[in-house]
């Protein structure tokens, strides 16, 4: 398929100078951004909005400045996981928006804000539906596009982006973004799981120079709340092959905690609320390596 870039002649309509003129309108909103970090997996349902929405908490825990960017245009899921559905306010600066940010001071960024409410889907009007998917792909990184530049994300030191699963996802970003400094990314330790983010990281590595941090393993095992003793929900040892074949680390293991859940569906600060669980900890100590990692390189 050709892309814009392609794109010998443009009929007058100056597409190129227009993507140009977009990306330099991103880089000039992400100046003061530090880092960008991406948070993948290709797998859907594994945990990467939990992981994103937990470890910009850690991060802002430890004192860092904290953006949250919702990469699922089709189906957010960051407004109610992070409780910031207060309308947002338009700055002085026609076009943009300030993001709002949770009660634990993280900076949202999602197009949940924008939906009439929770229920209404979001739908794109293709000129056909012969070739509506790639049109759809395309308003969809434009939307993307748009949802961090007409931020005013103002200085961070991290921007965590939350992606779709899909294994183009990464790729798709790479194409709207900048830059990204690193990605994670995020699993269950099951073989179902364990062989789709395998593929879609072998596949970002060959079109992709962005270094992958290391895996997140999800809900291997359950957390007891009272002494918090690990029941492994699968047999041990299953995403160290991965680990090993992709020649990265295992960051954290995240154990299944109802109360996680529950914070994710009310919008509620987990880590606030329950700073010694198992997986809170797991939280903290990713955070650490993260930003470990980050400084190393
Ligand atoms: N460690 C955990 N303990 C308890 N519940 C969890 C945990 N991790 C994820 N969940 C729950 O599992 C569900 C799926 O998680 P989440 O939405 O983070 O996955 P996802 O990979 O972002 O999904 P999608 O592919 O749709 O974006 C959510 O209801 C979430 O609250
Ligand atoms: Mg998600």
């Amino acid at each position: 398929m050709k892309t814009w870039r392609d794109i010998a002649t443009d009929g007058g309509s100056d597409v190129a100078g227009q993507v140009a003129e977009q990306a330099n309108q991103l880089a000039d909103r992400l100046r003061d951004v530090r880092r960008i970090v991406a948070i993948m997996s290709g797998k859907g349902g594994v945990g990467k909005s939990t992981v994103a929405v937990n470890l910009a908490a850690a991060l802002a825990r430890a004192g860092g400045r904290i953006g949250l960017v919702d990469g699922d245009i089709n189906g957010p899921s960051l407004g109610r996981m992070t409780g910031v559905q207060a309308p947002i306010s338009l700055s002085r600066m026609e076009g943009t928006v300030i993001p709002p940010e949770t009660t634990w001071g993280v900076r949202v960024m999602s197009m949940a804000l924008f939906l009439r409410d929770e229920t209404a889907p979001v739908a794109w009007d293709a000129p056909s539906q012969a070739g509506g998917a790639a049109w759809r792909g395309l308003r969809e990184a434009g939307a993307l596009r748009e949802l961090i530049a007409d931020t005013e994300w103002g200085a961070l030191d991290m921007l965590l982006v939350d992606l779709p699963p899909g294994s183009e996802r990464l790729p798709t970003l790479a194409d709207v973004a900048p830059r990204i400094d690193a990605a994670v990314a995020v699993t269950i330790p099951s073989a179902v799981s364990l062989e789709v983010v395998g593929r879609s990281v072998r596949m970002v590595r060959e079109y992709l120079d962005v270094p992958l941090l290391g895996l997140v393993e999800n809900m291997a095992s359950h957390a007891c709340p009272h002494c918090g003793k690990a029941d492994p929900l699968y047999p041990p040892g299953r995403t160290e092959p991965l680990a090993d074949a992709l020649d990265v680390p295992v960051l954290a293991r995240i154990p299944f905690d109802p109360a996680l859940g529950m914070a994710a569906d009310d919008g509620n600060a987990y880590l606030q609320e329950y700073p010694d669980r198992p997986a809170a900890r797991a939280f903290a100590e990713l955070a650490d390596r993260l930003t470990l990692l980050l400084d190393a390189s």
